[in-house]
């Protein structure tokens, strides 16, 4: 077997798990879920979710790593055979998002030229609306209608993708030298943006909005689901990144403060973002007399409409903070998107015992020309889709597997002993509590219900057959190539799965 990389000490483990954490997620997706979900009133259930789901969860992941040294289908696979499936599902999962994940790196980056020109475009949100939808994403009537593919967007693909492609190919010693950067300099960037947007006038308009709690929003439990698929996302746990971040930690590496150093760590930044963008909003809802119900409600488009008018609307320096805007998004994003190439190129080396090279080549350039379909139109639409699915649907199925194969299959007395080893803070009682049964049931019931709603209201008003064909067939795509590679035999990842028992003692 392969001597396995590993990260060269705990800190630099945390920088990594950390950077993957902190992305898009925090500033691009954080703020219109919340603002979609009852803003303020979407924190509770959020937090809730933090702590009944996305610490634990977290713990979960990073000790399946450790102990295996392997990615999700060999950690999983060693615990019992068909867990293995669990782990590809997770993996798989990784990899859909990464598709979409690269069209949004492609927004972004299409926006470093017209950024310069902002004061042109977005003088108020009609016209950034139509320079985002018409002149960036060139958006069609509809998930059916493509029109083309779009040149623009794809080179931005094509960089995105040519970018971690590049980093993941390079090594563990090399990512980490690149995380010193994407780490530290954009949380100080998004540190610059919120003393900007508080020190505006009109921001406490944002943020009484951002903050007061919409109390009849908790009876709903489509917010609930909303509330753990964004931790789950934001969190980058239930698709299989953290097992595969952990895999390259030393064996004697602290876990459980080590998950709640970075879970807390990446929702106290979310909660940062959002007051670096809601005082922004405020402002901007101040000085141009509309509602700030109206100017929040934009879901994806958020960051990429309101935002920028927003911004055109500084008393100075209006470039210089949208150029910092849109360089915070890049360097938030590069870091999750190459940790989800990781994830999936990781899986393939530990199956088929592919050098990091060829593994790589092989995910990045499939998972390419799989988005390309987004570079087109009706892009945005399916980005939409494809993303409430994987979220509230696939992860949080992945979640519950997860929860059940340590509760119940491998037993949470034998997996707390573990991770108690080296442990900064203990686990134990709670810990096993949430794991075989307060997390499962929530999450069961909510994917329940909001399912029943899903069929009795489409997403988003999107017509039948494009939720069907997206957002169902995405996800029994993920769940067909999982079950393949979950069953397609493989003697090196048997032999790593059967060295994982042996040396653990049983499972
Ligand atoms: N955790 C990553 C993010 O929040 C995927 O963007």
């Amino acid at each position: 077997m392969k001597a396995r990389e590993t990260w060269k000490n705990r800190s630099v483990f945390i920088m990594a798990a950390v950077g993957s954490a902190i992305g898009l997620g925090n500033m691009w997706r954080f703020p219109y879920v919340a603002a979609q979900n009852g803003g303020g009133a979407f924190l509770i259930p959020y937090f809730t979710a933090l702590i009944t789901a996305g610490i634990p969860i977290m713990i979960i992941e990073y000790g399946l790593g450790r102990r295996s040294q392997a990615s999700a289908n060999v950690a999983l696979g060693a615990i019992k055979k068909p867990l293995r499936f669990v782990g590809w599902l997770s993996i798989m999962a990784a990899f859909g998002i990464n598709i979409y994940y690269c069209i949004v790196l492609a927004w972004v980056i299409n926006f470093f030229i017209p950024v310069f020109d902002i004061t042109s475009w977005a003088v108020d949100i009609t016209s950034s609306k139509i320079h985002f939808f018409t002149d960036i994403l060139h958006l069609s009537d509809g998930p059916w209608d493509f029109q083309k593919i779009y040149l623009p967007l794809l080179i931005g693909l094509f960089l995105a993708w040519l970018a971690i492609w590049a980093i993941i190919k390079s090594g563990l010693g090399k990512i980490g030298k690149i995380l010193l950067f994407t780490v530290p300099v954009p949380v100080v960037l998004v540190l610059i943006l919120l003393v900007r947007g508080l020190t505006l006038e009109g921001a406490t308009v944002g943020l009484n909005y951002y903050l007061s709690p919409e109390w009849s929003k908790l009876a709903n439990p489509q917010v609930w689901l909303a509330a753990y698929g964004q931790i789950f996302f934001s969190l980058s746990v239930g698709f299989g990144t953290m097992i595969a971040y952990s895999s390259f930690m030393p064996k004697n590496t602290e876990l459980p403060n080590s998950a709640a150093i970075t879970s807390f760590g990446n929702c106290a930044f979310s909660f940062l973002a959002g007051f670096a963008v809601f005082s922004v909003l405020g402002y901007f809802a101040f000085i141009t007399n509309v509602p700030i119900e109206q100017v929040a409600q934009a879901g994806p488009s958020l960051a990429f409409i309101v935002y920028p008018a927003a911004l055109a609307q500084l008393p100075l320096w209006i470039k210089f903070f949208a150029f910092l805007f849109f360089l915070t998004l890049l360097l938030l994003g590069i870091d999750s998107a190459f940790s989800l190439l990781e994830t999936v190129s990781t899986a393939l080396s530990d199956k088929f015992n592919f050098s990091r090279t060829k593994a790589t080549t092989i995910v990045a350039l499939t998972s390419f020309l799989l988005g390309i379909p987004l570079s087109t139109g009706a892009g945005l639409y399916w980005l939409d889709i494809i993303d409430h699915f994987i979220m509230n649907y696939l992860i949080t199925i992945t979640a519950i597997m997860e929860c059940i194969a340590i509760g119940w299959v491998m037993g949470t007395k034998k997996f707390t002993a573990e991770i108690n080893k080296n442990a900064e803070i203990r686990i134990g009682f709670i810990f096993s509590f949430l794991v075989k049964f307060l997390t499962p049931l929530i999450l069961i019931t909510t994917i329940i219900i909001s399912f029943i709603r899903e069929i009795e209201k489409p997403y988003e008003g999107y017509p039948f057959s494009a939720i069907m064909v997206l957002g169902v067939g995405t996800l029994i795509f993920l769940i067909i190539c999982a079950l393949l590679l979950s069953v397609f035999k493989n003697d090196y990842e048997e032999e790593q799965e059967n060295g994982i028992r042996l040396s653990n003692g049983g499972n």
